[in-house]
């Protein structure tokens, strides 16, 4: 059955702000490994993929503010540390010194990471009835995908 969030029980909204902030630490350390790299990259397609991680950046940003704000929609408590964020996230932090190649491959990993923990993250929410968590959950996973086949098509 269909559940909105004042009619869910405590425990299912709590597993399902947990997941939440699961997908926002990941899409926020990949945001930042995005920045870096957009600042990092070199080589002869540094101009297109410069842009590639800036628009990675930004659709991420906003990303992590609808995810946190799901959140408190459930009346949970966005976790919003940077230090808890790496912490939690199943996405590492980069160093930035690396050759083009090897950040492209670092970013298809964190969205291939990304899109699984979305995933299970709508999954969890259908299984509490959670339709819009579930709905914000796919729609995200969806991007992460698309940006995976971006990057996946400079590696063939
Ligand atoms: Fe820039």
């Amino acid at each position: 059955m269909t559940q909105t969030a004042s009619a869910m029980t405590t425990n299912a909204r709590a597993a399902i702000v947990d997941a939440l902030n699961q997908s926002v630490a990941e899409t926020a350390v990949t945001t930042m490994l995005a920045q870096n790299f957009h600042w990092n990259v070199t080589g002869m397609a540094f101009a297109p993929l410069h842009e590639l991680f800036q628009q990675i950046y930004e659709d991420h940003f906003t990303a992590q503010d609808d995810l946190a704000e799901r959140v408190k929609a459930l009346d949970g408590f966005a976790e919003g540390t940077l230090a808890g964020m790496v912490k939690r996230s199943k996405v590492s932090e980069h160093d930035g010194q690396a050759d083009a190649e090897t950040m492209i491959k670092a970013m298809l990993e964190a969205q291939v990471t990304l899109a699984a923990t979305l995933a299970g993250a709508g999954e969890l929410a259908a299984e509490h009835g959670d339709t819009l968590t579930e709905d914000l959950c796919i729609a995200r996973g969806q991007v992460h995908e698309k940006f995976a086949w971006f990057l996946r098509s400079h590696l063939r």
